[in-house]
Formats: C-alpha cells, sequence, structure tokens
C-alpha cells in the first residue's frame, strides 16, 4: 500500500503528527522541503512542510494544522490508512552549512520544518538554540524533540505559564544580545515571521523565513504563491520555500492572503448566486 501511515499522534486538539511510508520520497527529500498531498480520490491538493525525512525507514513525517477541509479530512485518517497522494519534494532544500551559533524560531506547524533543518545544522557542527512559544504551556509542541539536537530550547508563554511570559520575539532579541547569532529561521505564522526579521535587523543578522503563501499547483505555472522579495516576484514554490526575510514584502504577502479569502467568499456568493433555483 502506498503512502501508508505508520504513526500518528495528536500534538493538540488541532494539530496531528503523521508518520508515513515513503520509500522514494525519503530517499531524495532534504531539510526544508515540502510536499503537495491529497487526502483522497475527490480532494483538493495542499503543501505540508516535511516534518521528518527517514531514508533508514524508508519514512516521512508530516504535522497537520487543521485549518480547512483537506487538513481536517487528513486529521480523520488512521495509522494503517493511506494518504491517496504525496507528491514531491517541493522547493529547495535549506542551505545547510556552518555558520556557527544558529537560532530556530517556530511557531505553530513551523516545528515542522524546523525539526529536520535543526538536525541537519546541528550535524554539520553548528550551536543549535531553539526558541518556541505558545499563548500557554498546554498548547506548545515539540519541545521535547527540538530538544533532541539543540544546544538549549528557549520557551515562552502569552500568559507566562511555562518559560518567558511574552513573545517569542523577545526571547530572540534578549538570546541575540546576551550570545549573539550568526543565522536565524523562523517559521510559523506571516506576522512572526515579519516580526523575528524585524527583530534581527537592526543587528544585522541573517535571516531566513521559510513563507507559506497561498498555493495552488504547486509548480511555478498559476502564479498564485507569488511574493515579493527584494523589490523582484518570485513564487514561494519554486523560487522558496526559504527567503531573506529583511528583503520580503510583509504587508503585500498578509495582504494577499487576505484578499484570497475575500476573493474566496465573493466566488462562493457568485456562486450561490447563478445555480440557486430561482422562486
Ligand atoms: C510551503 C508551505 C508549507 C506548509 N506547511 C504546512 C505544514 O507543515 N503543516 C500545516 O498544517 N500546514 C502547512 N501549510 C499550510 C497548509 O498548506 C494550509 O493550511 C492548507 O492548504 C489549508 O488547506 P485546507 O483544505 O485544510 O483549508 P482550505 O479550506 O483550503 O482553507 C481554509 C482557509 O485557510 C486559508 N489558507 C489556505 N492555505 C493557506 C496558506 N498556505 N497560508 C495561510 N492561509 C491559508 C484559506 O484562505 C482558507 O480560508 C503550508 C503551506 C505552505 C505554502
Ligand atoms: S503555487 Fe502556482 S505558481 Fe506557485
Amino acid at each position: 500500500m502506498a503512502n501508508k501511515i505508520l504513526e500518528k499522534r495528536v500534538l493538540r486538539s488541532d494539530l496531528f503528527y503523521f508518520r508515513i511510508e515513503a520509500p522514494e520520497l525519503a530517499k531524495k527529500a532534504k531539510a526544508g522541503q515540502f510536499v503537495v498531498v491529497r487526502a483522497d480520490d475527490n480532494g483538493e491538493r495542499i503543501p505540508l512542510s516535511l516534518a521528518n525525512i527517514d531514508p533508514d525507514r524508508g519514512t516521512i513525517s508530516l504535522l497537520v494544522q487543521t485549518i480547512g477541509v483537506t487538513s481536517t479530512k487528513l486529521s480523520t485518517l488512521s495509522v494503517g490508512d493511506e494518504i491517496k497522494d504525496i507528491a514531491g519534494p517541493m522547493g529547495h532544500k535549506t542551505p545547510i552549512e556552518k555558520y556557527g551559533r544558529v537560532i530556530l524560531v517556530g511557531g505553530g506547524f513551523g516545528a515542522a520544518p524546523l525539526y529536520p533543518i535543526g538536525r541537519a545544522m546541528k550535524e554539520a557542527g553548528n550551536t543549535v538554540i531553539s526558541i518556541t512559544g505558545a499563548r500557554s504551556a498546554d498548547l506548545l509542541v515539540y519541545e521535547k524533540e527540538l530538544g533532541e539536537f539543540s544546544d538549549k530550547v528557549l520557551i515562552s508563554t502569552d500568559d507566562g505559564s511555562k518559560g518567558h511570559k511574552g513573545l517569542v520575539t523577545e526571547v530572540l532579541k534578549n538570546e541575540i544580545e546576551a550570545n549573539g547569532a550568526d543565522l536565524v529561521i523562523a517559521v510559523g505564522p506571516a506576522i512572526m515571521m515579519k516580526f523575528a526579521s524585524l527583530t534581527t535587523k537592526p543587528y544585522n543578522v541573517k535571516t531566513l523565513v521559510s513563507l507559506n503563501p497561498i498555493m495552488v499547483d504547486g509548480t511555478g505555472m498559476c502564479g498564485a504563491c507569488r511574493v515579493s522579495v527584494g523589490g523582484k516576484t518570485m513564487f514561494g514554490c519554486t523560487d522558496g520555500p526559504d527567503f531573506d526575510g529583511h528583503l520580503v514584502d510583509w504587508d503585500l504577502l498578509m495582504s494577499r492572503q487576505r484578499t484570497y479569502l475575500v476573493e474566496e467568499k465573493e466566488a462562493m456568493e457568485a456562486y450561490t448566486c447563478s445555480c440557486a433555483p430561482h422562486s
């Protein structure tokens, strides 16, 4: 059976971990890349980052946050079920080399790409510091996993129930001021990546972000995922997903994500209108 689910874990009520049999993908994929997944025959294709790549066991891992139809469908699959299609690996791998002191900043499903990236950075001889945050301690995920390779894991919670009371960007600033950094990699919601990039800019620390614009085909054909980086139009799927966070036009990215919501709503209304039975 292709793409059989071998392991499933519920990390949070809206976040699920899957380990999946995919030997060919596991041989080819590198840290930072993503796959495009279809849950079943009638499903849409959605991009998901690789949360682990294990060529020896022939498996890949994915973290799925339930947002809409497809992610919810995926979340209901169980061990032994098959995921219809997994295409990839897509996008460029993260440039892994010896930078010195690398700080990873994660939020939500951002822990997924950070896990293989951080492990590869450690293997390349870097000191790796991981920073992860949530609204409260019970919503934190992947702390233990990031601890497998990190020299230090720093936590922040909005309510102060664990670690620093406040935002991950405050922890990032404190860490840079105390110990410096040669590279920061931030993965999570666009707003978090924007403020992580703004935090590192005054210290002139190179900052990579893994962008998650709306994607349709994931192959560079439709243009849905276009982003502006350093004044140039680029495609998240084929030029990314990693970009220099200091050069990303964050307001455009976030306004395109919002526009999509409006367009989607208008399209649904038009659809309902033209197809509704006339009274
Ligand atoms: C490169 C990349 C890697 C990603 N990695 C992961 C991952 O590892 N785990 C994970 O859970 N999610 C990941 N995502 C986001 C994931 O692809 C979307 O949540 C998913 O497409 C939503 O599909 P759906 O059918 O569940 O929801 P839909 O019904 O399609 O959408 C529900 C709502 O979510 C919004 N939405 C859809 N896609 C996105 C997006 N990319 N960014 C922001 N809002 C969106 C839509 O506007 C819509 O209103 C990634 C996205 C990209 C581009
Ligand atoms: S998703 Fe279509 S060009 Fe990137």
